[in-house]
């Protein structure tokens, strides 16, 4: 007889990110490989976010605090709520998992937008409910309207990706505010912010405004994006204090290392930087997204830090691996639920280059 493992295990799907450098090079054979395949930044932690971590290592030999006090107390200034709702986690994704577990019993749904991020699959097995999908609209956006029509008694748990990994379309404040006002009180809504600050509709701290009208709403953050700290997996939810206590109930204690309170905690208060990293990012978007057009390529409407491509009729699997050997990885669209297309996330300048080039020699 061999082990058992629990059912709930052959539905779980398995998560997949980008392809990692060495990897990358020992697939290719390449010798100089640019990742352009997580939507991480190109550009690495301020240089005081280092010095935070250097300092604070020094007390690794102690737990770090378990309710992250300063560094929610620095989110709540930063925001203007009270820190009781705040939540932060091992990453955002820690979050999304410990909202489907704490909200969800057999028999309830799950509701999500699809094409979106690649993790929300795990989030109904994991917690024994079920997933409902609505697709995303012909211009790859969020279709709210449809989402609404699927909410029923058993909904617990929505899910809005804005602005939506993979496709970097993002809808207006307006719209997820119409779209909180005909959702029942019962069912918690999460937006998932990861890519916010680099929208350009609306200033980005504009939904935190709905937080005191909708006490089912969840704004969940980052500080894997433009804050470049995604090796150190520290993500946090603007919420209820209900919620705040429920993730915390489900969750392992400590899950919030040391380094990444103190990096996530100095990173706040680096306002001016988080300016030039989105005026960076939407330089390089502007220019990726005029070269992919002039190669004659259909692009969604990005808001985000990468681009969602249309490939047309070309073989997907042939660019990924053509760009491979070129030494840029990619993300192939079939594994993000979207055949015949690629997401590139944008590097630097000299990256974006070579990525525009290999593609423009490939096609
Ligand atoms: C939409 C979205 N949400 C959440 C995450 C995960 O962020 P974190 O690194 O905070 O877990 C990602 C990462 O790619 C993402 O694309």
């Amino acid at each position: 007889m061999t082990v058992r493992f629990a059912k709930k295990l052959e539905a779980l799907p398995h998560y997949e990110g980008g392809m990692d450098i060495d990897r990358a090079r020992r697939t290719y054979e390449a010798s100089d490989v640019i990742k352009l395949a997580s939507n991480e930044s190109p550009w690495g932690p301020h240089p005081a976010v280092l010095e935070a971590i250097r300092e604070a290592a020094i007390g690794s030999n102690r737990y770090p605090d378990q309710h992250a006090a300063r560094l929610r107390r620095r989110l709540a200034d930063r925001f203007e709520v009270e820190p009781g709702g705040i939540a932060v986690a091992n990453g955002s994704c820690e979050i999304l998992l410990a909202a489907a577990l704490a909200l969800c019993e057999p028999g309830a749904e799950i509701l999500y937008a699809w094409p979106s991020f690649s993790m929300y699959p795990q989030l109904a097995p994991l917690a024994g409910a079920r997933e409902i999908r609505v697709p995303l609209d012909d211009a790859y956006r969020h279709d709210l309207d449809a989402m609404a029509t699927e909410v029923t008694a058993a909904t617990r748990l929505v899910v809005v990706c804005n602005p939506n990994n993979p496709t970097g379309t993002c809808l207006p404040p307006d719209a997820i505010a119409a779209f909180l006002d005909r959702v029942p009180d019962h069912v918690t809504v999460v937006v998932d912010e990861a890519y916010v600050e680099m929208q350009v509709l609306d200033h980005p701290d504009a939904t935190v405004d709905l937080l005191a009208e909708h006490p089912n709403l969840v704004l969940l953050r980052t500080f894997s994006k433009v804050y470049g700290l995604a090796g150190l997996r520290c993500g946090y939810a603007l919420g209820s204090a209900r919620f705040r206590g429920a993730v915390d109930a489900v969750r392992q204690p400590f899950s919030v290392n040391l380094l990444a309170q103190a990096a996530g905690a100095e990173a706040l208060l680096h306002g001016d930087d988080v300016d030039s990293r989105v005026e960076r990012t939407i330089a390089e978007r502007v220019a990726v997204e005029e070269e992919l057009r002039g190669l004659g390529l259909r692009t969604a409407d990005t808001e985000a830090n990468f681009s969602w491509i249309d490939l047309g009729d070309r073989d997907e699997g042939e660019i990924v691996e053509g760009l491979g050997r070129r030494g840029v990885i990619v993300r192939a669209g079939t594994p993000l639920g979207g055949p015949g297309h690629v997401r590139v996330t944008y590097g630097t300048a000299a990256e974006n280059r070579r990525f525009l080039d290999a593609l423009a020699e490939l096609l």
